[in-house]
Parts: C-alpha cells; structure tokens; sequence
C-alpha cells in the first residue's frame, strides 16, 4: 500500500508535503517523491528507500512552488528505484497512485502504439499518458479525467497536478481510500485523515469511484458516473500531536503501553459498567438469535483475533463459527445466504482481501459486521454495522494496542450472542463482564514485565529459529506471537498448538531453538505442562508465559518465566497478548531492524 498527498497551499509545498509523507510512511516506505508547480512547470525530487533519502535529495535541490502532490511507495509493479518512483509525469501531467490499476499493459500497448514512450515498469506512468493524451487533444483537465477514470480497472486513490495549473488539484479513488482537507485559502488531499492532520481537521472522505476537483477556494466532487454530488465535510479526530511517539523510541513502544488507556476507552463503549451487561450497539443487525452459525474473516493479526473470538462465540453464545484468511475465503466461494451473518476484522479498514471477502458475502445477502479502528475506511462505510476498536492511530506497522483492542470488542460482542440467543444466564454475564472490566488495570500491571523480557529478547536475538505453543484461546496468541517475531526481527518462528507438537514439529527441538509456552493456570495448564516436559527431555531452551500458580505447578522446565498476574479465561488472551509483543518488540530493537516499518513491509496491504 502507498501513501499520498497533494497541496494547494499558501506557502512552499515541498517541506509540507514530505511532512504529511512523514505521517504515510507506515503505508509503505521503498521510495519517496514529490512534485510542484514552479512558474507554471513541473518539477519533480524522488529518492530510492526511506523518506529521509528524499529530504537529503530536497536540501541538495530544493523545490519551490506551493502547489504540489507526493508519495511514499510500497512497490507492486516494478523495482523500487528512484525511475519507478512515483510521481510520474508524462508531459503536462504528474500522477501519485495508491493501489493497482489491473488492465495497464492493454492500456500501456494502445498509448505505445500511439506514440507514447515510457520510462518506468510502472502501471501509475500509463495512467500520467493517458491523461496528456487527453489534454494533448484540447481537453480540459476536468474533462481529460473523466474521459479516463472509466477505462482504469482495479484500484486507484490518485492525486493529479496539471502544468499551468497552479490553483487546480484533481483527486480520485476506486478501491483505495482518499481524502479531501479543507482548509483557509488551502486545499487538501490525502490518503486518509493522518496525512491531512498537519494542515487540517476538516475532511471529506470521497465515495467509492467518486473524484474531486479542487481549487484553493473550492472543491467539487463528482461521482463514479461524473454526476456532481455533495459530500460531507466531517471534523477528524486525528490530532497531530496523535502522531508523534512522545517519548517513546518507536510508535510500537508507545502503542504497546497506551493499551491500558485504549482498552479502558474500547471496553467503556461496550459494556455497560452499571447493569454489569454487554451493550454493543447495532448487534442487533448480525441476527445473533437465529443464526445457524457466523462467518468470520481478516488477514494477519486481525485474523488471529478472530481466531480468538471463534473460542469465545463457541463458548458464550453456542454459536458455530466458520472462520478462513481472507485470502482464502474470497476465492472458497462458501455456500451462504441472507439467513447468513459476516464479521469482518481489520485495523485499517482498507485491506484488500478482507473487503473482497466483504463484498462476497453482502452479494450473498449475509449481514456484514465489521470491528476497524478507522470508522472512515472503505470496509466500515461497506458493513451494515461498524464495531469500531477505540485504539487511537496505530502507527507502527506491527499491529498491538488494535489487537487487544479487537479482542475488547469481540468478547463483549460474544456475551451479547449469548444473552440474545438465551445461552447465557444474566448472572454468567455479569461475572464475565466484570471480569472484563479488570483489563486495563491487569493490561498495565503485565507491563511491569518488561524489563525482564528485554533481559531475555536479548539472548533470543541470537536464535534464528523458534517456536510458540499454546492451548484453546492461547493457541492464537502463539501463532501471534510467531508473527510478531517474524515480521519485527526476520527471525522464523512458527505457531503450534501445544497438543500438535508430537506429531510432528517436536523433531524441531534441540537447544538451538527457544520454546514459549503460553500456559495461564487453567483447565488445561496440566496438559501443556506435559508438552512443555516433552521439550524439555529433548534439551529445548523454553521461555513460560504463565502465572504465580503456573510458574509453581510447571516444575523447573523452564529457563526463563514471565509471570503474570492471575485472571480469568475471558481476559488471559487480551493480557497475554502484551508480553508476546514485548518479546518481539525488544528482540527487534537488539537486532537492530527497523521497529516502526519492516522491510517489505505496510501497514495496509490495500493490493492482493
Ligand atoms: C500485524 O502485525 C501485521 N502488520 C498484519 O498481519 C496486519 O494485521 C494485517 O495486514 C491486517 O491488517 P488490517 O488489520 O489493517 O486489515
């Protein structure tokens, strides 16, 4: 996924837009560019890796002009060097593009067929010539852009600058997100509210097909059939001061301790603290009563988080869940109908296999939920019911407080299954409710942890592989943890559920590899306990993620133990979900990979 911005400004573009860019950079960081209007011409700066490179290319040759759009890219068609680095300009037009335009080498032979030479690999060159085609013709901007926005399949958020057109600015989304920011003799696009919140809290978010025409003092949008439409001007909650790490090194380290605030904000939205009762507004609109059973799917963590909930639903409300990645289930082509509800869970609301599956099941008549942390993104405006995770911007590619916070948001959502479908007794209710009301406070005391798991990270950061193994709702939480580990420190590390381990993974061990064992002291501590002495016997380093009783009962299996406090069922993966993120966390850091954005990495995969 890419990140843009465009500008019409009152001031120097060029230092802007590389600071909104600051604020795209967890969309994906393997090249950066600008553009501006200087007297009437376009001029361009793009730079190979991270933005920094551009910045240092700027200071070399600054840019003036204070018109100007720019990119940050995560590479989908062509290598990420500074040739296919966005903008591209073809003639009297320089494009920004997020997303992918699928029919670009049909389109790219008729444009070279008719003369057009091309510079780059890249799918975003074809749209920049299919648009100077136009203008070359006599079109007006306007006009060039409606003639070609119909012929793009695939998706598209693009930012548009014209040369001679200082004060005009053309956005427009198919498929990936956009924003417009409003502001005093300025305009604004974005790939969303975080990019605009150095300039701007008034946005409007374009519709899906819809595109805007912006001049300093006003915006026009049209819609996918290029009928003018209005659109809303909302307020966005996002805050620069939101943006920044504080005293954090990274946004992962500051987004794995606001946990015990965002989880406290998330749980007061759904429960009701009073009657000691769920209360998930619009729950109603997933017909929990009659359902036969609920689909659920997402990609990575999110993912995982519906794994946890799958327990959960299965447990509180008897109600089948039939839960697939998302990658998988747009293509199963699962039997459903409209007695069928969907969950959706995804922190950026924006990833492309998760809509997919989305727009699957609403063509099939199900009922479509959808727990995001972005109530603007394109699967909450495509749900019939937005559940939204109350995380704050999660910067950090590594997904932690969205996390925890799904998790908030899908155990309230399975009590309230489990009162509307009368399996679960008021008195049940209320226990587990209030149980669920000690997770910031228990959240913040399994942080004091930390300075022991960075103690152990570091021997970790020698491993090149490892392994974490869990039970019932613990088991998500060891295929988190693997991820975790695997997309911070490019260590391999695989989730297993504990039982598994015979069959199969235990001819892994030796004391080359480390084991965490996620075991809180339950119902069934004893038999994970009986896997963690199976590993032992062959010589494996084993790290204990468990409790006072746990840490007593596990005998001295383990080198190393985490202890947490003691809690219930309902909440041991929302809290043990902290540690998991810490040892990734603190790994990552001694080994010196970049915390914040991972090579190959985006915080959004918005492409398939
Ligand atoms: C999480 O640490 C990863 N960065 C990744 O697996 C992420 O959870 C996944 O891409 C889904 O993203 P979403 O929640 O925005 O849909």
């Amino acid at each position: 996924m890419c990140g843009i911005v465009g500008i019409l400004g009152g001031v120097a573009a060029a230092p802007r837009l590389v600071d909104s860019l600051k604020r795209l950079e967890y969309r994906g960081y393997d090249s950066a560019g600008v553009a501006t209007l200087v007297g009437g011409e376009l001029q361009r700066r793009r730079a190979e890796g991270k933005l920094r490179n551009l910045e240092g290319a700027l200071e070399k040759t600054p840019l003036e002009g204070s018109s100007g759009i720019g990119h940050t890219r995560w590479a989908t068609h062509g290598a990420p060097t500074v040739g296919n680095a966005h903008p591209h300009q073809a003639g009297r037009v320089a494009v920004v593009h997020n997303g992918i335009i699928e029919n670009y080498l049909d389109l790219r032979d008729e444009i070279t067929a008719a003369g057009a030479v091309l510079d780059t690999e890249t799918d975003t060159e074809v749209v920049a010539h299919l648009l100077n085609f136009e203008i070359a013709k006599g079109a007006s901007p306007k006009d060039a852009v409606a003639t070609v926005l119909p012929r793009l399949n695939g998706a598209f958020a693009l930012a548009i600058l014209f040369a001679g057109e200082d004060d005009l600015l053309i956005g427009a989304r198919k498929g990936s997100p956009l924003a417009v920011g409003h502001g005093d003799g300025e305009m604004f696009l974005g790939s969303d509210a975080i990019a605009l919140s150095p300039f701007t809290d008034r946005i409007t978010y374009l519709d899906e097909g819809g595109w805007a025409v912006l001049t300093r003092t006003s915006c026009e949008i049209f819609d996918a059939g290029n009928q003018p439409v209005s659109r809303p001007e909302a307020r966005s909650s996002v805050t620069a001061a939101l943006m920044d790490k504080g005293n954090y090194k990274h946004f992962m380290a500051k987004e794995i301790h606001e946990q015990p605030e965002v989880l406290g904000h998330t749980l007061s939205r759904y429960l009701d603290y009073g009657a000691q009762s769920a209360k998930v507004a619009g729950a109603d609109k997933i017909k929990f009563k009659d359902l036969s059973r609920l689909v659920i799917s997402a990609c990575g963590t999110a993912y995982l988080a519906g794994l946890v909930s799958k327990y959960w639903f299965e447990k509180y409300a008897r109600l089948p869940v039939d839960i697939d990645i998302a990658s998988e289930f747009r293509y199963r082509e699962t039997p459903m109908s409209d007695k069928d509800s969907a969950l959706f869970i995804s922190q950026s609301g924006e990833t492309a296999d998760t809509l997919a599956s989305l727009r699957y099941c609403k063509e099939q008549g199900a009922a479509i939920g959808a727990v995001v942390n972005v109530p603007e993104s394109t699967i909450a405006r495509e749900a019939d019911v937005v559940f939204q995770t109350i995380a704050g911007p999660e910067i950090g590619v590594a997904s932690t407080k969205a996390f925890t916070c799904q998790l908030t948001v899908l155990a309230a959502l399975a009590l309230q299954a489990g009162r509307e479908r009368g399996v679960l007794s008021a008195e049940d209710e209320k226990k587990l409710v209030a149980e669920l009301t000690e997770v910031p406070s228990l959240a913040l005391k399994a942080l004091a942890s930390e300075q022991a798991i960075e103690k152990l990270s570091q021997t970790l950061s020698q491993a090149t592989n490892a392994l974490y193994l869990g039970r019932s709702t613990s088991f998500p939480l060891a295929l988190e943890g693997a991820l975790k580990l695997k997309e911070l420190s490019y260590i391999h590390a695989e989730g297993y559920a504990a039982g598994e381990l015979k069959h199969g993974p235990i001819a892994l061990i030796d004391e080359n590899i480390p084991v965490f064992v996620i075991a809180p002291y339950d119902r069934i501590f004893e038999k994970t306990v009986s896997n963690m002495q199976e590993v032992a016997a062959r010589g494996g380093r084993i790290v204990l993620i468990t409790d006072q009783k746990g840490a007593a009962e596990s005998g001295n299996a383990a080198q190393d133990t985490v202890i947490l406090p003691e809690m219930s069922d309902i909440v041991a993966p929302i809290i043990y979900a902290l540690p998991v993120q810490m040892i990734a966390y603190h790994t990552a850091v001694f080994m010196g990979t970049d915390v914040d954005q991972p090579r190959n990495l985006a915080k959004s995969v918005t492409v398939e």
